[in-house]
């Protein structure tokens, strides 16, 4: 049994197998097959926190796929009223055949992998979110080729997507320059771990020249709120704006996990400009998903 909680949960083999996989299930449902390998498997959702693109891809991906979803929040689970996640995590999987789990501490994640007896899925935690990398990168490969070698710029928060890039750039042998305000960097220990493949930047247009691929996120995450104040006067200067663009050059892609926030972490021209790529990424979500549980269900 295997669970996904950071990238660090597959080889390189296995991200790239599942990249293409991914390319291969959109193109299924391209042509509008039915692809139902999870015929009466049923996938658990727990989320602490909102979400889109997380829940929908997950729903709508293991329905296609012939199974179903059941969408927990602490608000109504038992959770909320102070049952032990050990305790969830033993009988939810007990009942189900695979669990993702939107979580506020990433421990609370892994507490709940250690106590359960199926594949259990990051979908955000407060240090990664591993699921929106498949579907960035299986965007990037799909528009550009393979990401070994090439240069990715992150500007902005040193959060759980900076972190999940980083993972992403020592696994798969591309270079991440990461520019943040000095006190927004990324986990010093993880960078380590990445070795050359990650440098640390002041300055956004530095890490901006040449880039094949620009991406960021927003200032402050879910869980953040109180200090959205504190964060707009540290990340003046971080707006991902079209002369970053243009210091990446004219081949460069933009991308943003989302939700965005026009005008703060990216200019609205940038976004809805023709470089950007965040509607495909968003879509791919759907299809990358579907291969992960695949994947774990049917291995
Ligand atoms: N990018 C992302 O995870 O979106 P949601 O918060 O809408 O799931
Ligand atoms: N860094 C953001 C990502 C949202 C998908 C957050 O954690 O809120």
């Amino acid at each position: 049994m295997r669970h996904f909680l950071t990238l660090n949960d597959l080889t390189a083999e296995e991200l790239e197998s599942l990249l293409k996989r991914a390319t291969e299930l959109k193109r299924i449902r391209a042509r509008g097959e039915f692809h139902q390998p999870l015929r009466g498997r049923v996938l658990g959702m727990v989320f602490e926190k909102s979400s889109t693109r997380t829940r929908v891809a997950f729903e709508a991906g293991i329905a296609q796929m012939g199974g179903h979803a059941i969408f927990l929040s602490p608000r109504d689970t038992q959770l909320g009223r102070g049952e032990p996640v050990e305790d969830t995590a033993r009988v939810l999987s007990r009942m189900v055949d695979l669990i993702m789990v939107r979580t506020f501490s990433h421990e609370t994640l892994e507490c709940f992998a250690d106590h359960s007896r199926v594949p259990v899925i990051n979908g955000l935690s407060d240090r990664f979110h591993p699921c929106q990398l498949l579907a960035d990168l299986q965007t990037f490969q799909e528009h550009r080729g393979p990401i070994r070698g090439r240069a990715v710029a992150w500007i902005g928060d040193g959060n759980n997507m900076c972190h999940s890039w980083i993972n992403a750039a020592r696994i798969l042998g591309f270079r991440l320059h990461v520019a943040t305000p000095p006190g927004y960097r990324p986990d010093p220990d993880l960078v380590a771990t990445a070795g050359q493949a990650v440098t640390l930047h002041d300055d956004p247009m530095e890490a901006a020249a040449g880039a094949d691929l620009i991406t960021t996120d927003v200032w402050a995450s879910m869980g953040q709120e109180e200090e959205q104040k504190t964060r707009m006067e540290a990340f003046a200067g971080f707006c991902v704006t079209p002369a970053m663009m243009k210091a990446a050059g004219p081949d460069s892609l933009f991308m943003h996990c989302l939700p965005a926030h026009r005008g703060e972490e990216v200019e609205a021209t940038v976004i809805d400009g023709p470089q950007s790529v965040v509607w495909d990424e968003a879509e791919n979500r759907l299809h990358a998903h579907k291969a992960l549980m695949e994947w774990l269900i049917t291995g």
